[in-house]
């Protein structure tokens, strides 16, 4: 009997028959051109995500209209030139058994000028509470031609051979802006009472089915409650999905939120939220229709999903992120390999972070997100010729995983004892597990593609003199600042990583020294503790390089814990009986038993220079090179691997490592 059995059983959406319950939610990728056109980077990603079982793929959030583009390099229906490479996506997905949808988008005022390329427009000129545009009311004849826009946008899906259509009525785009109080005031025929602000999306419902023919299959996303004040709640919800259904939509998909609620980390759900915090709204709407309801968010694990499945809570799963950090999540569920799967630690790191910078997306569990066909051409070094990785860090790490991977026989060296580096302090707050996942995670794939690791080995010249190494990649971190004041030195001056790696520990009444996300998540450790603490930041902002949601999360808990918050205050001295600071011109002392510093850190590089000449290959990766974000450093390390395996294939095994 299979592990998941509900989970891998066949579905009906409409008439369209999916091979298990697994679609993949949409998500813009930022991968497509300046158009809105298919990429060949984006077609072979998507073909990554198919050859891993997912029954379907949602493509992201497609505008229908340039003016509705939210971001840069998202993809559009709004013109017949994007049809041959959506048949291209389709005719990939159709290859290894996966049905392919696509979103029906329009970002309404959602977005800005600067994306849109002009003014936003709206139901209403009320700006996003996000974004702060405001936006240019619709008049009927505009509304009129959107609803065109969208059933046109069906038709060029239809046309590319995909095989259903998801109307895109949540998170606060264009069609929520109608259906919602919160943002629709408008006095006519599509503002005032629930029938006239769903006036729109009927229409659109109507357009999109005229220009499919019957039978075309339909889905609808709603978010089921907006979290915002005025905004629509769960019982609007469950009433909506009951005319969706009379009006034929063929199932619909729940989540939650719009822009003024993204910061409440339910949308796309940060580490510190609990895993599947959506399916009770799932749930809800599946008592009200008969249509499958699709459920989605953080849905980490097959048992979870198939929990879900057996409590009746919801006909089909969505996974998102959890198939950028492992496409091959449903075929290693299906397999009974499910400890296998590199888990999504939730991080936001790479994809939303960055997708709200409109930048691409990226994964920080999986390298080769988005880089499909770069690390498809991973060579495999038939002379498992010897990689030196000298430090043990998330970078490190994985170097390593990616080195084996291309057939080096690879020594990990990590001169601490134990592996994890930086990863050890930031899995230790409260609310940071994802990043113990992803050390286990590592760790757990390390020993599976043989890699030794020698633990408190430090690699310097004599060593890889030894070792004649085909190529080193210096992995070695970085060190925790402390700056040059009086009294730095004092026993009672501890490091953030001291601390969180329980190397040295705090007395009652603590000062945490620096407010990014790391000392705000530092003070939040020790405020759980029972410690008073007191958090310093020398500028304006605490958590300012946090993800949006996880900083408004933090800084709740901060507040709800008592953390005693000075911003534009800085330390100037440690003196025996007084920790003195100093804010705008006034010099204070405050009382307190324990310094911790969260200043940040400096590269410990240098290594690079020493082996010069030695080694055939030398590569410096992650906060070696400067400190930034675990996302960056997993990155870099496997980069230099993959550099590492093309040099190879260049150099035939002749090349030995130099005397
Ligand atoms: C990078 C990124 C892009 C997203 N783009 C879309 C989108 O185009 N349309 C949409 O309805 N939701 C979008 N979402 C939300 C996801 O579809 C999904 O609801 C959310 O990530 C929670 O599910 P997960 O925990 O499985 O990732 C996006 C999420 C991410 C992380
Ligand atoms: S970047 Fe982080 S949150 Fe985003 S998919 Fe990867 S692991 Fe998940």
């Amino acid at each position: 009997m299979a592990t998941y059995p509900l989970l891998f059983s066949p579905g009906r959406i409409g008439r369209l028959t999916l091979k298990n319950r697994l679609l993949m939610a949409p998500m813009v990728r930022n991968y497509a051109d300046e158009r809105g056109q298919m990429t060949s980077r984006y077609l072979a990603h998507l073909e990554r995500i198919a050859r891993g079982g997912v029954g379907a793929i949602i493509l992201e959030a497609s505008f229908v209209s340039p003016e509705g583009r939210g971001f840069r390099h998202q993809l559009g229906l709004h013109d017949d030139a994007v049809i041959p490479g959506l048949e291209q996506a389709a005719t990939m997905a159709h290859d290894y058994g996966a049905r392919l949808g696509v979103q029906l988008f329009h970002a309404g005022r959602q977005t800005t000028a600067a994306v849109s390329g002009g003014q936003p427009v709206a139901p209403s000129e009320i700006p996003c509470p996000l974004l702060g545009e405001l936006p240019r009311g619709l008049d009927r004849m505009e509304i009129h031609s959107l609803v065109r826009a969208y059933g046109d946008a069906a038709r060029r899906a239809k046309a590319a051979g995909l095989d259903f259509v998801e109307i895109h009525a949540a998170h606060g785009y264009l069609i929520t802006q109608f259906l919602s109080p919160f943002s629709n005031r408008r006095t006519d025929t599509y503002g005032g009472s629930t029938e006239n602000r769903r006036r729109f999306l009927a229409e659109i419902i109507e357009a999109v089915r005229k220009e499919t023919g019957p039978g075309f299959p339909v889905t609808v996303r709603l978010s089921a409650d907006e979290m915002v004040p005025g905004g629509m709640q769960p019982a609007d919800a469950q009433d909506l999905a009951i005319w969706l259904q009379e009006r034929g939509v063929d199932a619909v998909h729940v989540s939650v939120g719009n822009y003024g609620s993204y910061v409440r980390g339910r949308m796309i759900p940060p580490m510190a939220v609990e895993d599947g915090p959506l399916v009770k709204y799932a749930a809800l709407l599946k008592q009200a229709v008969t249509i499958p309801v699709i459920t989605v968010g953080k849905l980490r694990t097959p048992a979870l999903a198939e929990t879900v499945l057996a409590n009746g809570q919801a006909d089909f799963i969505a996974l998102g992120r959890e198939l950028l950090a492992d496409p091959d999540w449903p075929q290693k569920a299906e397999q009974g390999l499910a400890d296998e799967i590199h888990r999504c630690i939730a991080c936001n790191q790479g994809c939303i972070s960055r997708l709200f910078e409109q930048r691409d997306v990226w994964c920080t569990v999986n390298a080769a997100c988005g880089r499909e066909r770069e690390f498809a051409g991973l060579a495999h070094d038939d002379e498992h010729r010897k990689v030196l990785v000298a430090g043990g860090g998330p970078a490190g790490m994985s170097a390593a995983c990616t080195a084996a991977r291309a057939g080096f026989k690879v020594v990990l060296c990590e001169a601490g004892d134990a592996l994890g580096g930086q990863l050890h302090a930031a899995g230790a707050a409260p609310h940071r597990g994802g990043w113990s996942e992803l050390l286990q995670d590592l760790r757990h794939q390390l020993k599976l593609l043989g890699v030794e690791v020698r633990l408190g080995t430090r690699v310097d010249k004599k060593f890889v003199k030894q070792e004649q190494p085909y190529g080193v990649i210096v992995a070695t971190g970085a060190e925790a600042l402390r700056p040059a004041i009086p009294g730095i030195g004092s026993l009672n001056v501890l490091t953030a990583r001291d601390l969180l790696e329980g190397r040295a520990r705090a007395f009652c009444s603590v000062l945490v020294v620096g407010g990014g996300c790391a000392g705000a998540q530092t003070a939040e450790f020790l405020a759980a503790g029972g410690h008073a603490v007191t958090l310093a930041e020398a500028e304006g902002d605490i958590a300012a390089d946090a993800p949006l949601d996880d900083r408004t999360l933090l800084l709740g808990r901060l507040k709800s814990q008592g953390v005693n918050i000075m911003t534009h205050t800085r330390l100037i001295s440690v003196e025996q009986d007084a920790i003195n600071l100093q804010s705008g011109g006034e010099i204070f002392g405050i009382a307190a038993d324990t310094v911790v510093l969260c200043l940040g850190s400096r590269p410990k590089h240098g290594l690079e220079v020493e082996l010069m000449g030695l080694v055939p290959h030398i590569a410096t990766v992650g906060d070696a090179v400067s400190a930034r974000r675990a996302t960056d450093a997993v990155l870099e390390g496997a980069l230099a691997a993959l550099g590492l395996s093309r040099a190879a294939a260049r150099e035939p095994a002749a090349v030995k490592a130099a005397s």
